[in-house]
Formats: structure tokens, sequence, C-alpha cells
């Protein structure tokens, strides 16, 4: 099989421990389906500020440009947190994403049965929940222009959120395209009763929504939406929104599932290229513990299997194992009902290596 050229920046805390399980999975996709992957490494985040003296080195990011998709773990850590803007691991994830023409962000949240006891939730609001977040990805408040200045109540801050109209067209069509492929339901997520950005979003929203008569939609205030997550999350199917608001509404959506370590995510553009990290950050509360749950990072490598590559046969039988791993009662900590029975990042990663099959 043609080589797919994979750039892997493992980035900081538990980034690293969570993308080598994710390696491991993907290099036991190779020996059961005979594709080919070549692993590329770069520095990216903090690791890079330390090594480089910037957190998106210029090497690194022509090693991605290069590649047919990059595998992302995570970046960010309390010895960069007080740098300025520049060096900041962060500002490195934002560049990569606007460099590499990354608007759309795909988080899915999927309640799976036997994970419904790590869930803070009842299991009667949690059963049959299988939604996915579009999310807005190089708009809005994180890349408007930000500024402190001085003001009557001594310095003020100053961030601004902008978007066009091409960029909410694009994200709504990939949003109603997606929803077209499900359950044929969407809720655009706004602020329109105070924000002029999504104003603009909802009329946009009208009006690319008579193009897909077949796909019922919902406009909803993301405060309203995030309390109806939790009273109603079965009830979602495709949620579309902005920036900030999909980066909230994600990490709650985590929740559940049982724990923000089994949400994965693709983020792509507008050709088959695509990165894809895990939804959360490289905790480093726990980091080189080796207890990291490494699922959301598998199954994201499981997303670039089926979006980058069209290998659908692979991609199932990844997503196969991790269920197969988990109602065989396997658990990392954070999704563990007796924690003494925890097993390790690499334990996990190895169990669904091993219960892979081809199917
Ligand atoms: P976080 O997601 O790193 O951690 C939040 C909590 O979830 C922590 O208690 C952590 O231990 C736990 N957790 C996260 N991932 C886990 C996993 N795989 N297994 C088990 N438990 C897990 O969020 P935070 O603490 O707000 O941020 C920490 C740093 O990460 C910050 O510097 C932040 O900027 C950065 N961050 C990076 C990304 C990214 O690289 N994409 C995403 C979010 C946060
Ligand atoms: C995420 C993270 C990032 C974001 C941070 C680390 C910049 O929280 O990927 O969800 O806000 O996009
Ligand atoms: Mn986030």
């Amino acid at each position: 099989a043609e080589v797919k050229k994979i750039a892997v920046i493992a980035g900081d805390g538990i980034g690293p421990e969570v993308v080598n399980e994710a390696i491991k999975v993907l290099k036991r996709v190779e020996e059961l389906y005979g594709y080919r992957f070549e692993f590329e490494h770069g520095l990216f985040g903090g690791i890079a500020i330390d090594e480089k003296g910037t957190p998106l080195p210029d090497e690194t990011l022509q090693m991605c440009r290069s590649a047919d998709a990059v595998l992302l773990g995570a970046v960010g850590g309390p010895k960069w947190d007080n740098n300025p803007k520049e060096l900041r691991p962060e500002t490195g994830l934002l560049g990569i994403r606007k460099e590499l023409g990354l608007f759309s962000n795909l988080r899915p949240a999927v309640v799976f049965d036997c994970l419904i006891e790590a869930s803070t939730l009842k299991r009667e609001v949690l059963e049959g929940t299988d939604l996915i977040v579009v999310r807005e990805l190089t708009g809005g408040i994180y890349f408007g222009d930000k500024f402190r200045r001085e003001g009557p109540g001594g310095e003020e801050a100053v961030d601004t959120s902008v978007y066009s109209v091409m960029e909410v067209e694009r994200i709504v069509r990939q949003a109603f395209e997606i929803a077209r492929k499900r359950r044929k339901k969407l809720a655009s997520v706004d602020k329109a009763n105070v924000l002029e950005t999504s104003r603009l979003w909802r009329e946009t929203v009208n009006r690319i929504a008579p193009e897909y008569p077949d796909v019922e939609l919902e406009h909803i205030l993301v405060d309203n939406c995030a309390m109806q997550l939790l009273r109603r999350p079965a009830s979602f199917d495709v949620i579309v929104t902005e920036n900030m608001f999909g980066d909230i509404l994600s990490d709650e959506a985590a929740m559940l599932t049982g724990s923000i370590g089994m949400l994965a995510s693709a983020s792509l553009g507008e050709g088959s290229f695509g990165l894809y990290e895990p939804v959360h950050g490289s905790a480093p509360d726990i980091a080189g513990k080796g207890i990291a749950n490494p699922l959301a990072t598998i199954l994201s490598a499981a997303m670039m299997l089926r979006y980058t590559f069209n290998y659908a046969d692979a991609a199932d039988s990844i997503e196969k194992a991790v269920q197969d791993v988990l109602n065989a009662g396997h658990r990392t900590a954070d999704i563990a009902v007796d924690s003494s029975k925890a097993i390790s990042t690499e334990q996990m990663g190895s169990l669904v290596a091993e219960h892979m099959r081809k199917v």
C-alpha cells in the first residue's frame, strides 16, 4: 500500500504518553491491514519553547505541511503559563490550526453503555447519547485583535471577536452535511440576543437552511444549550457553534461520556488533510505518572484513518477494540469505579492493540 506520512507532535505533559499508545495502535493497523505509515516527530508546545525558543518552530510547521495528517498530543503547563503570548504553548496550537487552515473541529461525544457508571450523570439521562460538536476553529475571539490600554478605570484588556459570512457559511455547510449522514438534526448554538457575531451567524444559518430541507434545524442560545446538554443530551445530534462556545460545550459534553480522557477530535479544512488530537489538555496534575487515559488519542487516530485516509475498515477495528476492552471491564483511573483496579496508560494501549481484529 501507499505510504502515508503522519507528522507526530506529541507536545507536553501527558501528550507524549497518550500519543505513544495511538502509535502502537496504528502499528497494529499496519500489521492487520497492510497499510503503511511513516511517522515523523517534531517539537511543539512548551518543549519547543525550551529547545527552540518558539512553540511552533518553522521546521515543525513544514513537517506538518508535507505530511498527509498530523497526530497531536497536547501542549501547555505551569512552567510556561506566565510567559508573554508569543512564548506560550497555546499560541503554537492556535498558530498551527490557523496556518493549516483547519477551520472545522469535530468532537464526537458518544456514551458507551458500559461507561455510564463512570459519568456523574444519571443513567436515564445518558442512555442513547451520541452527539457531535462541530466547532469553528480559526475565527472568533481566539483570533481577533487583543491588546491592553489605559482607561479611566486603569489598565484595560480588550479581546475582539470577528466572523465573516464566508467563515460562518463554510462551517455551517459542513455541519449540515454531517447531519445529513446522521440523524438529520442540527442545533446551531449562538448568543444572538447579545452578540453581533451571533446575529450574523444566525442570519447565515437561516439563509443556508433551505438548501437542507431534510435536516431539522434548531437555534439555541449558548447558556440554554449548556443546560440542555445535561438535561436531555440524547436529543442532540449535531451541534454547530463558534470557536469559544465550542471549546466550552465540548468539555461539558465530555463528562457525558464519563471522562475528558474519552473525547477525540478531528480538525479539518477543505481537503482530506487533517489534524487529530484528544480534546483534553496536557493534564499537568497526572503527567509522568503513566495513568492518563489514552483512549481519546487512540480514537482520534481512528478518526484520522476514517476522514483523511479513507480506511474505514481499520477505523472500525479500532473503535470495536475500544468497545471490547471497555466491555471486558478494563479501566484507566479516570473511568474506574474501583480505582484500585485501574490499569496504566500503556496497558490500555496494549489491550486495544491486542483486541483489534481484521473486520
Ligand atoms: P486538562 O484537560 O489538561 O485537564 C483537566 C482535568 O482532566 C485534569 O484533572 C486532568 O488530570 C484530567 N485529564 C485530562 N486528560 C486526561 C486523560 N487523558 N486521562 C485522565 N485524566 C485526564 O485541562 P487543564 O488542566 O485546564 O489544562 C492543562 C494545560 O493543558 C493548560 O496549559 C492548557 O492550556 C492546556 N490545554 C491544552 C490543550 C491542547 O493541547 N489541545 C487542550 C486543553 C488544555
Ligand atoms: C482545546 C484547548 C485549546 C482551545 C487551548 C489550549 C488553546 O482548550 O483544544 O480545546 O481553547 O482551543
Ligand atoms: Mn478546550
